[in-house]
């Protein structure tokens, strides 16, 4: 499928997302700059780095007519995928493991969109994920899309990133942090799989401090999400983009050096992570992502 056409079914896709200054002067920093870029506004719904990894996957696709992807139920990466099918006029599969929730916000979603939900076994899904060309037998003309988008590299932006020291930018797959090392700038990812480590020289991955788990609850990554949203108004996600600024201040020097750091949108998954984390969470920060996340109208119908 052609790039062109892609966007064309996308009419409120932005692929300059607008470059913002972060003063980090009131956490007592006095030289280290941080800039960040709003990919999260590319668009309301596929955000972030999820359309920059589906449109490598759909561009080699000559027919397309069925996408076919796995994940969790909670997941940006099927959020998008199903929201993206509907959108395009074309069939969308999603795996899930059996035993998950089934009425996830975001599951809701999919299936609103149209999505049809195969459950299959963990032993099944894990077979899946490890080898996702499996999912072919499903539908042989289907595109296929591993879990989180990963398999192909991402679509890169053009960017001016000359004045920067660092790139950083949060990690699941790897695929997002890997496609940046094109900038030729180094790149520093954060990441709770700390086994996780590409073979690319200008790419350091290191792990989150805490918690030790995905999608657990962390406090610090909590404070640095409202201090982002009472400051500049940017609200980052509660699983990689929160996580990541968090570490990555915690373990930074006020030292002479501009960062650049992405912001990858997902702002889907706070609908669970506040329902799961409803009596950590202050009642004023709560209110302040729903009143965020209601403008970016999440559900709305794949026609709208
Ligand atoms: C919001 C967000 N940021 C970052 C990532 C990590 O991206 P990658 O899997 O390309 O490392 C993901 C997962 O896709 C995500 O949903």
């Amino acid at each position: 499928m052609q790039l062109e056409a892609l966007l064309q079914a996308f009419p409120k896709v932005n692929l300059h997302p607008p470059v913002m200054e972060i003063d980090l002067s009131s956490l007592g920093y006095k030289q280290l700059r941080l800039s960040m870029r709003r990919d999260d506004l590319i668009h309301p719904i596929v955000s972030g780095n999820k359309l920059l990894k589906l449109i490598p996957h759909l561009q080699a696709q000559d027919i397309l007519v069925h996408i076919v992807t796995c994940g969790g139920t909670h997941s940006n990466h099927i959020h998008s995928a199903a929201y993206l099918a509907a959108r395009l006029g074309i069939k969308c599969t999603l795996v899930i493991r059996e035993g998950e929730a089934f009425e996830t916000p975001t599951l809701n979603d999919c299936k609103a969109w149209g999505a049809e939900i195969l459950h299959v076994s963990r032993s099944r899904f894990r077979a899946l994920r490890e080898q996702p060309q499996l999912m072919q037998q499903i539908d042989p003309s289907a595109c296929i899309i591993p879990e989180g988008g990963a398999g192909r590299e991402a679509f890169l932006l053009e960017s001016n990133v000359e004045s920067y020291d660092q790139i950083l930018v949060p990690v699941g797959t790897g695929t997002t942090a890997q496609s940046f090392v094109k900038y030729e700038k180094p790149v520093l990812g954060f990441s709770s799989f700390a086994y996780l480590q590409k073979d690319e020289p200008k790419l350091t991955i290191k792990p989150l401090d805490s918690p030790k788990r995905f999608a657990e609850y962390s406090m610090s990554a909590m404070k640095t999400a409202k201090w982002l949203l009472d400051t500049h108004n940017i609200l980052l996600d509660p699983l990689y983009t929160a996580p990541s600024l968090a570490a990555f201040l915690k373990q930074t020097q006020d030292e002479p050096a501009h960062i650049l750091m992405i912001h990858t949108g997902g702002l889907q998954s706070w609908r669970s992570y506040l329902k799961r984390f409803a009596i950590q969470i202050d009642p004023h920060f709560t209110r302040q992502i729903k009143d965020y996340i209601e403008q970016l109208d999440l559900g709305r119908p794949a026609t709208a």
